[in-house]
């Protein structure tokens, strides 16, 4: 059984790596290097994948999912330049790829080790990245 929660954040990012030249990082990222930033309205996704518990009926207690996936993810991303203000971010580029890992390692802690869990990250309504620990 599935469960899941949808959430949504909005922050701004650049694509970027400093080990290269500005005209490198401009050839291979395009807009996205973009100096000033840009920004995103960003949507992902939790799921939690486990059996039900017979107690209560819930695969994992929604209300308290919520909870942590506020604290631990929008609180701290909403509203934030990812490159800039986010130290998570201090020394990898926040791709998609790279905020779905880093938003699944904040949340992996907070949820019960018996329960698989993945996450599922839009950037754009068209591009949207899935990582489940692997
Ligand atoms: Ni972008």
């Amino acid at each position: 059984m599935r469960v899941y929660r949808r959430e949504t954040f909005n922050a701004a990012h650049r694509i970027y790596n400093p080990k290269w030249s500005d005209e490198k990082n401009s050839d291979v990222f395009g807009k996205c290097s973009n100096p000033n930033y840009h920004g995103h309205n960003y949507k992902f996704e939790i799921c939690i994948e486990g059996p039900i518990n017979q107690e209560t009926g819930y695969v994992i207690d929604l209300k308290e999912l919520k909870k942590v996936i506020q604290d631990e993810v929008c609180e701290r991303f909403d509203h934030k330049n990812l490159n800039m203000d986010c130290v998570e971010f201090a020394n990898i580029i926040p791709s998609a790829e790279n905020i779905s890992i880093v938003i699944w390692n904040l949340l992996r802690p907070h949820v019960n080790m018996d329960l698989k869990m993945s996450v599922k990250l839009w950037e754009t309504e068209k591009n949207s990245v899935e990582y489940d620990g692997k």
